[in-house]
């Protein structure tokens, strides 16, 4: 299989989709010399209304299969992963796995006191921000929307469709009531939106991006076990297990490049999981 390099061990980035390019950007402005594995489950999207051992399951198989690739870390792109999976997951394999959730409660105790998330409605029923939050602040107060209909319009490329901008409203409006200070992007397609929220929020509200945070943590962590790399990074390999044509079309717009995108086939029937080449 082509992209696995020995010399230079990548990071490998999974989310359902889309969303985890956001989580992509941070890491070409952060970690410049990193090599990316990036995994978008393009056949199983969305993730939110999955159950959580659907979850569980989908994460186990993608980090099995992306271990072998030769990745030194992994970092879970996606909060419904981050909020359902990494917990039971992270012991079962001997690599760092960040996720997203420490990482973006850790910012908004930072900014405020009154926190909106929105998610997908996997995470938001988790309640994994609210406690992720109240340990690190008890006082603070957290509202947790789910907003389903979120992914499915970005994937479709509806960001400026004037029925998303309605949804978008819908949505916000219980954290308009509360007076949030603090905004978090509980899934990580939802910083495409920040046009159409930020029509809709007071200026007054702070955004928070966990991407940037995740990153900034793997900055630090990779420097602590020694192994950021100073060489030249290595082209991302994108992999998806949906259409590659799809997903290239659509990341065009937000990595402002056509990626070359591969399929792979994570099979878990036979109790392991193996990538196989697509059929002709
Ligand atoms: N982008 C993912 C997240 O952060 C998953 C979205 C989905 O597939 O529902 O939660």
């Amino acid at each position: 299989m082509g992209g696995s390099n020995p010399q230079i061990p990548r990071i490998g980035l999974f989310d359902s989709g889309l969303g985890g390019l956001t989580v992509l950007r941070e890491i070409y402005r952060q970690l410049p010399n990193e090599s990316i594995l990036y995994f978008g489950d393009t056949a199983r999207l969305p993730y939110g209304n999955r159950t959580p051992g659907e979850i569980v399951q989908f994460m186990r198989e993608i980090v099995g299969w992306m271990v072998p690739q030769g990745i030194k870390m992994a970092i879970v792109a996606c909060n419904t992963s981050s909020a359902l999976a990494l917990e039971t997951v992270r012991s079962e394999f001997d690599i760092p796995i960040l996720g997203l959730i420490l990482p973006g409660a850790r910012a908004a105790v930072e900014q405020g006191r009154r926190i909106g998330v929105i998610a997908t409605p996997a995470t938001a029923a988790s309640n994994a921000y609210r406690r992720a939050i109240q340990e690190i602040e008890a006082g603070a107060l957290v509202w947790q929307v789910g907003c389903p209909e979120f992914v499915p319009l970005i994937e479709a490329d509806r960001i400026r469709d004037p029925y998303t901008a309605e949804v978008a409203r819908e949505y916000l409006a219980p954290l308009l009531m509360q007076q949030i200070d603090t905004l978090i992007y509980g899934c990580t397609h939802y910083p495409f939106l920040e046009p159409v929220i930020k029509e809709i929020l007071p200026a007054e509200v702070n955004l928070v991006d966990p991407a940037a945070h995740v990153v900034a943590a793997a900055v630090k962590e990779l420097e602590f076990a020694g192994i950021r790399e100073t060489r030249p990074p290595l082209a991302t390999r994108f992999c998806v297990s949906g259409s590659p044509e799809e997903f290239a079309r659509r990341a065009v717009t937000w990595l402002g490049f056509t990626p070359t995108v591969e399929q792979v086939y994570l099979d878990s029937s036979e109790g392991l999981p193996v990538a196989k080449e697509p059929a002709s």
